[in-house]
C-alpha cells in the first residue's frame, strides 16, 4: 500500500506510560506490516522528532500516551513539521487531558456529567460536601491511571484531602459518587463501538486494578440492554465531537444505581496492545486488529 509512504509509528516517548506505549507500538508496527505497509518504530525519546523528515517518513501513526504524546504538544510539533498524523489534533488532545475543562464543555452542550465542584484554597468545603454528598470522589484534573484519585467517605475530610492533592498540576475536582457500574465506549472515525463493562475487584478502578492485578473483569459485549447500549454509543460520539476528537478515542462512563449514564472522561489516545479495550470492542464487530490499524492510519491528517 503505497498511499501512506514510509510510516513512523510514534511510540515510547517521555511519559510514565512509556512501557504501555512501546507494547502498543510493537503490535501496530507488526499489524501494519502484515498489510504491506512500510511501517517502522520511531521513539522520540531516542531520536529527535525533527529527524522524521530527514529519515524519509511521510506519515505518523501516533501511539504515544500521556505527556508529550496525547496532550497536544506532539500534535503541534507534527503540524509544524507538516507530517500527517493519526488521531486528535492539538486542541482536542489538550482538552482531553484536562478533566475539568472537558467537563465544562460536555456540560455546556448538555451531556450528562456527574455533578462536580472545583476545589480552591478559598472553597467552602462544607458546602461542597453538603451539595455532592458522601462518599464523593476527589481527583487532580490533569492526571491519569487513577493517580491521586481519592474516595472520600468521612464528613469533614474534604479540606484535608484537597491539601494532600493540591501539589498536583492543574485543578482539583470533587465529584458526586456514581455507583452503578463502570463502562468504556470506543469511538472510531465518528462511530460508536460496542461498550465494555469494567468490573474491578478493588473498591474502585484504581492504579492497582489497572496495572498490578489480573482479576479485573472486562466484559464485551457489556451487560447493557440494547437501548442503553445505543444510548451510550450516541453519548460517546457526542462526547468526542464536543471536544473535537478525531480518529480513535474512548469515552469512559459511569452508570448510576437508577440506570442513568454519565460521561466520566475521554481518552484521546487509547492503548492498542493485543489486550486493550479498543481492539477488543472492534473485534466484536468483526474488525481485526490489523484492519483497525489501517482504518486509523487512513485518518492521518495535518491542519
Ligand atoms: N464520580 C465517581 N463516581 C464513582 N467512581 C468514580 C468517580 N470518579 C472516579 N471514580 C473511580 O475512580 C477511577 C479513576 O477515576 P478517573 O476520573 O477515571 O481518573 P483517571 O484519569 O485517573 O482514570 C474510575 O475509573 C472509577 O473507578
Ligand atoms: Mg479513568
Amino acid at each position: 500500500m503505497q498511499a501512506f509512504g514510509k510510516v513512523a509509528v510514534l511510540m515510547g516517548g517521555f511519559s510514565s506510560e512509556r512501557e504501555v506505549s512501546l507494547d502498543s507500538g510493537a503490535a501496530i508496527v507488526a499489524a501494519l506490516k502484515s498489510k504491506g505497509i512500510d511501517a517502522h518504530p520511531f521513539d522520540p525519546k531516542e531520536t529527535p522528532l525533527e529527524q522524521l523528515k530527514a529519515q524519509g517518513f511521510q506519515t505518523a501513526f501516533n501511539i504515544l500516551h500521556g505527556t508529550y504524546g496525547e496532550d497536544g504538544t506532539i500534535q503541534g510539533a507534527l503540524e509544524l513539521l507538516g507530517i500527517p498524523y493519526t488521531g486528535s489534533g492539538v486542541m482536542a488532545s489538550a482538552v482531553g487531558m484536562d478533566k475539568y475543562r472537558c467537563k465544562l464543555i460536555w456540560q455546556a452542550v448538555g451531556l450528562p456529567v456527574p455533578e462536580f465542584a472545583v476545589l480552591r484554597e478559598y472553597s467552602d468545603f462544607d458546602e461542597v460536601e453538603r451539595r455532592l454528598g458522601l462518599p464523593m470522589f476527589v481527583k487532580p484534573a490533569a492526571e491519569g491511571s487513577s493517580v491521586g484519585v481519592v474516595k472520600v467517605k468521612e464528613a469533614g475530610r474534604l479540606k484535608a484531602v484537597y491539601e494532600e492533592l493540591k501539589h498536583f498540576h492543574g485543578e482539583i475536582i470533587a465529584e458526586r459518587f456514581i455507583g452503578g457500574g463502570e463502562y468504556s465506549c470506543p469511538v472510531i472515525n465518528g462511530e460508536g463501538y460496542p461498550s465494555i463493562r469494567i468490573i474491578p475487584t478493588t473498591e474502585f478502578y484504581d492504579y492497582e486494578a489497572k496495572y498490578n492485578r489480573n482479576d479485573t473483569v472486562y466484559q464485551c459485549p457489556s451487560d447493557l440492554n440494547e437501548a442503553d447500549e445505543q444510548q451510550m454509543r450516541l453519548l460517546a460520539v457526542q462526547g468526542a465531537e464536543a471536544v473535537g476528537a478525531a480518529g480513535v478515542s474512548r469515552v469512559d462512563f459511569l452508570k448510576d444505581t437508577d440506570g442513568k449514564l454519565y460521561l466520566l472522561e475521554i481518552n484521546t489516545l487509547p492503548g492498542m496492545t493485543s489486550h486493550s479495550l479498543v481492539p477488543k470492542s472492534a473485534a466484536e464487530t468483526g474488525l481485526s486488529f490489523a484492519d483497525l490499524c489501517v482504518e486509523i492510519l487512513k485518518t492521518a491528517h495535518v491542519g
